[in-house]
Formats: C-alpha cells, sequence, structure tokens
C-alpha cells in the first residue's frame, strides 16, 4: 500500500530481486493516490498497481468496504503499508491481524500517531532537540502506530539538519534496510507476537 514516492516500495523491490526476500511475490501495489510515483515503479517492476482513493466514494464507510473487498480478491498473506497515509479500516485490521505491517520514521512511541506523518515527523523531531531519532516497522493495530513492534533503528540527529536532510537519513540508514528485513522474517515465518512483543525466531 502506497501514497508517496515508493522508496521503500523499491527497497522491498530491490531485496526480491537480489534474492534477499526469498519465497515471496507482491502481488499488487495499491494507492490511493493516482500520480503515486510508487504506481510507476510498481510498473516498471511488471507488478500489478492500481488505485483506490476515499474520494471517489460517497463515504468513508462505502470506501472502507470497497477497500477491504478490493484486498480481499489477492488472498494475501501479507500487508505492507510503505507509506500509505489513508487510516486502515478497522474491519480489515481485524480480519489481517498480524499480517499488516506498517514502517514509521520515528522511534516509536516517540512523534507517532495523530498527525504525525512525513517530514511533521522529523520537524517535531528536531524542534524537541532529540539527539537520536530513528525508524520503526510495526505490526498495524487499531492504535494509530501503536501495534507490537517488529524492529527498529536508530540514527542520529545531525546539526544543522533541516526536516528534509534528516528524513533524507532516516530513509538511507533505517526505514530502506528494516522494512525488507522485517517483510523477509516474515515470510521465513520468524515473527512471533506474544502480546505487545514480538519473538524473532532463529533460522
Ligand atoms: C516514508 O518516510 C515512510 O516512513 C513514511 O512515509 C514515507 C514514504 O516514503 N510512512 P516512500 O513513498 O516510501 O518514498
Amino acid at each position: 500500500m502506497v501514497s508517496g514516492g515508493g522508496t521503500n516500495l523499491q527497497a522491498i523491490l530491490d531485496a526480491v530481486d537480489a534474492g534477499t526476500i526469498t519465497n515471496a511475490e507482491i502481488a499488487v501495489v495499491i494507492s490511493n493516490n493516482p500520480g503515486a510515483y510508487a504506481l510507476e515503479r510498481a510498473k516498471k517492476h511488471g507488478v500489478e498497481a492500481l488505485c483506490i482513493s476515499p474520494k471517489d466514494y460517497e463515504s468513508r464507510e462505502a470506501f472502507n468496504e470497497a477497500f477491504l473487498a478490493k484486498v480481499d480478491e489477492y488472498h494475501l498473506d501479507l500487508i505492507v503499508l510503505a507509506g500509505f497515509l489513508v487510516k486502515i479500516p478497522a474491519a480489515m485490521i481485524e480480519k489481517y491481524e498480524h499480517k499488516i505491517i506498517n514502517i514509521h520514521p520515528s522511534l516509536i512511541p516517540s512523534f507517532c500517531g495523530q498527525g504525525f506523518y512525513g517530514l511533521h515527523v522529523h520537524e517535531a523531531a528536531l524542534a524537541y532537540g532529540v539527539k537520536l531519532s530513528g525508524a520503526t516497522v510495526h505490526f498495524v493495530s487499531a492504535e494509530c502506530d501503536g501495534g507490537p513492534i517488529i524492529a527498529q533503528r536508530a540514527v542520529p540527529v545531525l546539526p544543522g539538519d533541516t526536516p528534509e536532510t534528516l528524513q533524507k537519513r532516516i530513509m538511507e540508514q533505517a526505514e530502506w534496510k528494516l522494512l525488507p528485513e522485517a517483510v523477509r522474517l516474515f515470510c521465513e515465518g520468524r515473527l512471533r507476537v506474544e502480546g505487545r512483543t514480538v519473538i524473532i525466531e532463529q533460522e
């Protein structure tokens, strides 16, 4: 699921090509944004790319129903939110419990939840004056950015950082490594959730 440039999607596509992620096939890339470059990345890779947006429906409920029905058509084992800015319907979270992974560009529980997306996350981190930020990959639960954490990676905040330079460093040093790794571990059946904790089982 994507909404923007798709660099996290690209990291996953590259990991599949490199054989880092095995026994996995990317069935479809879905965006709410018809102009998302992520859709181009999917098409270039020969992956089905489609757009479904709340704007095309009379109500959010109608979208939620259509969205879940569309997702169900693919009989997915795993759903990855790679920069997806639409709220996942509660019914979908229930149906795909511990099968939806999200990447967030901070060390949750810092700078997350309602309103913390894109550059807003990094603006808040810089305003607070943290010396470390980073990224978190977690299972999606009903609580926004609050599901069981799979992995995190810290990234230094440097003097003179702007939200843009911090975002770029976190993407390069954390997001693009953490997300493919989490997908790999999931596809190898090595992630076990116990309450709020995710156990990574040895190979
Ligand atoms: C990333 O910073 C990700 O952490 C956040 O949205 C951004 C998506 O970037 N969820 P991209 O579309 O993967 O380039």
